[in-house]
């Protein structure tokens, strides 16, 4: 039974990115975008996760500033949607995105998909532009698959720290994981409970049982162990501090390898526009 709530500082870091975030895709009402990601950052989260596309960074900047942490405390990531990654729209979207978070710099900025106006030199260009202009403080990409990866790694001045992909014990991506440790990339894990399906799988009912947790809180202690940062959404305050409490379950080398065997490669996100279609 986990007794001790995790602050900030039981958070651990890898390539300076929190390795538990807040995810908000489809957390489109403002109020409760905004306070979730007050109550998140309020609890000791200190990595959000957004996206133009979601549409509610607005209500992100709201939620943040009424935490009221010093900027340096919050990890604040956002995502070029696939309309806009021509150089010039890269950089101007990017500002628009600064004005709607309310803040003056973003910790990650990341490229959604490579997918409609994505072109490696022009698009990656403009994201060493704006680190070079120190308006973000680390370059992304997100549903890249491995040849995209390393191309981009190539591309680049600045290093890329992160991948953003989904992961979750259904959907394990082990050849994406072989090439980002090579790479010293960073995989980000989104959909880190499989949306919910997570809850149906009778080994991870099991494992929780065992310590006296959720199925999430199993899923997430599992990305975290394999090295994963893991970003789950969550709008309730009960699955926002459920989710949180993750940080104080530590599975064993046995429970870790019963999940690793759940792999069936199963992809909830796929747009017509993935890379893998
Ligand atoms: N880069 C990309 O292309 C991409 C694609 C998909 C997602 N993402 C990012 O990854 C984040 C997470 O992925 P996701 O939103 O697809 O799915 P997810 O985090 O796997 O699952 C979210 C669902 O689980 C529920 N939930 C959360 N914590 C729970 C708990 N402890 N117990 C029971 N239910 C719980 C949430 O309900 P409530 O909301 O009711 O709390 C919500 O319905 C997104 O929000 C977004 O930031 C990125």
């Amino acid at each position: 039974m986990v007794t001790n709530e995790p602050t900030a500082d039981d958070c651990p870091q890898t390539n300076e990115i929190p390795m538990l975030g807040l995810g908000t895709w489809k957390n489109t009402d403002p109020e409760t975008c905004a306070t979730s990601v007050e109550q998140a950052l309020s609890m000791g989260y200190r990595h959000i996760d957004t996206a133009q596309a979601y549409n509610n960074e607005q209500a992100v900047g709201t939620g943040i500033a009424r935490a009221d942490l010093d900027r340096e405390e919050v990890f604040v990531a956002t995502k070029v949607w696939i309309d806009s990654l021509a150089y010039d729209d890269v950089l101007e979207t990017t500002a628009q995105s600064l004005q709607r978070l309310g803040v003056e710099r973003l910790d990650l900025l990341y490229v959604h998909w490579p997918a409609r106006s994505y072109d490696p030199e022009a698009t990656l260009a403009a994201f060493d532009e704006l680190y070079e202009q120190g308006t973000i403080d680390h370059i992304g990409v997100s549903n890249f698959e491995p040849d995209q990866l390393r191309a981009a790694v190539e591309i680049t001045e600045a290093p890329i720290v992160a991948n953003q992909i989904e992961c979750h014990p259904l959907l394990q991506q082990p050849d994406l994981r072989e090439v980002a440790a090579d790479l010293g990339v960073t995989l980000v894990a989104y959909s880190p409970l499989a949306r919910g399906d997570v809850f149906e799988v009778p080994v991870l009912r099991d494992i929780a049982g065992e310590h006296g947790v959720s199925p999430a809180q199993v899923s997430l202690a599992w990305l975290r162990q394999r090295g994963l940062v893991a970003i789950p959404k969550a709008t309730s305050r009960a699955h926002i501090a459920d989710n949180w409490q993750s940080l104080s379950v530590t599975l064993s080398e046995d429970e870790l390898d019963r999940i690793d065997a759940l792999d069936e490669q199963r992809r909830l996100v796929d747009p017509a526009f993935g890379p893998w279609n």
